[in-house]
């Protein structure tokens, strides 16, 4: 989850039983265009888990678009570079299947989970091929950027089970045990969960994005672009109208510009920022440690 992981949040999760993943901008609240401060911002925070956990975590990767090699994209190389010095054992490489950056990574011992952004059968079986060793299959419920196509959890995990002998994790709006359950009886073998753990203790998100989360109901969800939903903010509310009004493709740009999810969830600019979760925020009403979530979205309890 770009900006809303630190090495704080991923440690603990790895030592609740999960696996943690860095994402983009991990642990940061500036941004930088350049692609070595990036790599060692990053590298910062991968020794800070280390000193705070000895399980594996994973670093999230965006593929290089289509017919472009690992090297013409600087910040990919960069990460990439830094990540096996460090020793990472575990890469989510999100976008597409690309045989290139597979190849590297297996070539330098890394088991490889591949997330399609708009999940299909092609790419998870080109994945399965290129020697990816567990899936990810995200319903058009998750938070963050949405799939090009609007089929959810309930619809995406079973196809996606069925074209593939791969270990299959399930994404997208699981945010209780009963997500869980659900997710595990369409075949998945695992969970992938992004929105819920920004609603606990050890989230970087800012205390005032938390209690919105924890108060909201999926009434309070805007889409506010082709890719993009959000919480009602005054800033979502108005990007919200525009869509709805003309499909405006400028709109993420705009987003960007104004700061997005940095801005809403991270500084807790709540006026010109948004807040993106999945829509089935109404079952995130509590902010328990990660272990507590852990153990309820695994026990079948739910969170105190
Ligand atoms: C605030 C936010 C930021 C995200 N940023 C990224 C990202 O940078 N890279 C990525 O692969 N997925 C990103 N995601 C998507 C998650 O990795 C994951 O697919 C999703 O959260 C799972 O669905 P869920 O949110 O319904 O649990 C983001 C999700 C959220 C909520």
């Amino acid at each position: 989850m770009s900006w809303l992981t630190n090495a704080t949040l991923v440690s603990a999760v790895g030592n609740a039983g999960g696996l943690g993943v860095l994402g983009p901008n991990a642990g940061q609240t500036t941004v930088t265009a350049d692609p070595v401060e990036t790599a060692e911002r990053m590298r910062r925070e991968i020794r800070q888990i280390r000193s705070l956990s000895d399980r594996p975590f994973g670093l999230n990767v965006f593929s290089p678009s289509s017919g472009k090699r690992v090297r013409d994209n600087a910040f990919t190389a960069e990460l990439l570079k830094m990540a096996y010095e460090e020793k990472v054992t575990h890469f989510v490489v999100v976008g597409t299947p690309h045989e290139e950056l597979f190849d590297d990574i297996k070539a330098h011992d890394g088991t490889l989970v591949f997330r399609p952004l708009t999940p299909s059968v092609e790419q998870m079986q080109d994945a399965e091929r290129f020697g990816a060793d567990l899936l990810v299959a995200t319903g058009s419920e998750e938070g963050g950027i949405l799939p090009r196509q609007d089929y959810g959890t309930f619809t995406v995990v079973p196809a996606m089970v069925d074209a593939v002998s791969l270990p299959m994790l399930a994404a997208g709006g699981i945010n209780d045990a009963r997500g869980v359950n659900a997710a595990f009886s369409f075949g998945a073998q695992g969970v992938y969960v992004g929105s819920r753990f920004l609603a606990t203790e050890e989230s970087p998100m800012v205390d005032a994005a938390k209690q919105a989360v924890v108060r909201a109901t999926f009434a309070d969800v805007r889409r506010i672009s082709a890719s993009q939903r959000s919480l009602s903010t005054p800033a979502a509310d108005k990007y919200a109208q525009r869509y709805a009004a003309t499909h405006d493709a400028g709109l993420d740009h705009e987003i960007s510009i104004d700061g997005g999810l940095r801005s809403g969830m991270l500084l807790g600019d709540l006026e010109r920022g948004i807040i993106s979760v999945n829509n089935g925020v109404d079952a995130i009403t509590t902010i328990p440690t990660v272990e507590q979530l852990v153990i309820s979205l695994m026990s079948g309890q739910v969170a105190a």
